[in-house]
C-alpha cells in the first residue's frame, strides 16, 4: 500500500509536470537548467539599435556594394569578362603586342611608380609562392612540387621578343599547363601591372 501511494505520488508530479502549465504565461523568465545559446547578444532585423550612431539595427550596404545582377559597367573594378582589344585580350591584331595599353592611363612617372607598385604588391601576393619573390622560379611551392617532378619556370626566360606582354597577360589570365589563371581574382589592371613589376625584375636579373 505504501508503495502504492509513493508511486502514486510520483505519477502526479510527472503528469503535472509535463502536461501542468503548458501554454501558460508567465511574468519571470524560465528557469533554464541548460541554456544553450536561448540568450544572445543579437539585432533582429528591422529593429532599433542604440550600438550604431544612426539608431538603426539593420545596416546599409557599404558603399560600392554591387548587386549580383548588376548591369554591364558599373562594376568599379573590370575583369574584362567577354571585352576584346589589347587591354582586355593582349592582342594587337590577332596577334599579342607589347606595350602598356592605353587604358592603363600611365601619364607621369609619378603613375609608373604607382602601377609597379601595385605589381609588386599583387606578384608577392599572388605569384612568389611558386615563381619566387624575385622570379626565378624557386618559390615555396615549387620547392615541394619539385619533387614529385614538376618544375616552375624561371620568369626570366621570358623576354619581350619571345614573350611579348600580351601574352604574359594571357598566361597571367588564362594560365598555362599545371598553372591556373587569374582573371577571377585579378582585375584586368592588376594583371598588367604584374607585367610590368615582371619585366622590372627581368631588368634587374640581368
Ligand atoms: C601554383 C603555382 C604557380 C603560381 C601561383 C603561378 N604560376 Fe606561373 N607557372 C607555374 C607553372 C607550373 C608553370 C609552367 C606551366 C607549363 O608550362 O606547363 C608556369 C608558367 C608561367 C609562365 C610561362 C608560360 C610559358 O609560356 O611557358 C609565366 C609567364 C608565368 N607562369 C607567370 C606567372 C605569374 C605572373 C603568376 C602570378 C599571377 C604566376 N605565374 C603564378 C606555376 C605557377
Amino acid at each position: 500500500m505504501k508503495y502504492f501511494f509513493l508511486s502514486l505520488i510520483a505519477l502526479s508530479i510527472l503528469v503535472v509536470g509535463v502536461f501542468g502549465f503548458r501554454g501558460d504565461k508567465f511574468s519571470q523568465a524560465p528557469i533554464q537548467v541548460f541554456p544553450d545559446m536561448d540568450d544572445q547578444d543579437k539585432v533582429k532585423a528591422q529593429t532599433a539599435d542604440s550600438f550604431f550612431a544612426d539608431g538603426m539595427g539593420s545596416r546599409k550596404p557599404v558603399t560600392g556594394t554591387i548587386p549580383r545582377n548588376a548591369e554591364v559597367g558599373v562594376m568599379p573594378v573590370e575583369f574584362g569578362a567577354g571585352r576584346a582589344g589589347y587591354y582586355f585580350d593582349g592582342k594587337k591584331e590577332a596577334t599579342f603586342g607589347n606595350g602598356l595599353p592605353d587604358d592603363l592611363g600611365i601619364e607621369s612617372e609619378a603613375d609608373m611608380v604607382g602601377l609597379l607598385g601595385r605589381g609588386e604588391d599583387m606578384f608577392n601576393v599572388h605569384c612568389a609562392i611558386c615563381h619566387g619573390k624575385s622570379g626565378n622560379g624557386k618559390g615555396v611551392v615549387s620547392h615541394h612540387l619539385g619533387k614529385v617532378g614538376v618544375g616552375v619556370p624561371s620568369l626570366h626566360n621570358y623576354p619581350q621578343e619571345t614573350s611579348p606582354d600580351g601574352y604574359i597577360y594571357e598566361v597571367i589570365s588564362n594560365g598555362k599547363g599545371l598553372m591556373g589563371g587569374y582573371k577571377h581574382n585579378l582585375p584586368v589592371r592588376d594583371r598588367w601591372a604584374i607585367v610590368s613589376y615582371l619585366r622590372a625584375l627581368q631588368a634587374s636579373a640581368k
